[in-house]
């Protein structure tokens, strides 16, 4: 999903925030593979229609790319809310490994957020 809203956002400040957070993710799933390893559980790869892009139509670039940082602060607020869920129920490390992408996710959040004010700010009236 990052990947193609990377591809399909107009708007440099916003791509390279979604593409640091790319790189942030890699890292995730890589912690998660360990806290799973961890549990001595399997990890096992899923989709969820909740963290699914929005197809939209908008032409004004402003407007779309701020269109864009609220559907990557909507999956970052799922992400949390998930990993929320599963730390109350992990120990030791996994549950370290898990927090440490939750503290990340909580920093991307807050990046969307400020790149959506932006945003805002100069979205002609
Ligand atoms: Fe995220």
């Amino acid at each position: 999903m990052l990947p193609k809203a990377i591809d399909e956002v107009a708007d440099e400040e916003l791509e390279q925030a979604l593409s640091d957070h790319l790189e942030e993710t890699r890292e995730h799933v890589r912690r998660v593979e360990r806290a799973f390893l961890a549990a001595g559980a399997e990890p096992a790869a899923s989709r969820t229609e909740v963290l699914a892009p929005q197809e939209r139509d908008v032409k004004e670039p402003t407007l779309a790319a701020l269109a864009q940082a609220g559907d990557a602060a909507r999956i970052e607020h799922v992400e949390l809310a998930l990993y929320d869920v599963v730390i109350g129920l992990a120990e030791g490390e996994a549950a370290k490994l898990l927090e440490q992408n939750r503290k990340d996710e909580a920093q991307a959040l807050a990046v969307l957020e400020r790149q959506a004010k932006r945003l805002r700010a100069v979205l002609p009236r």
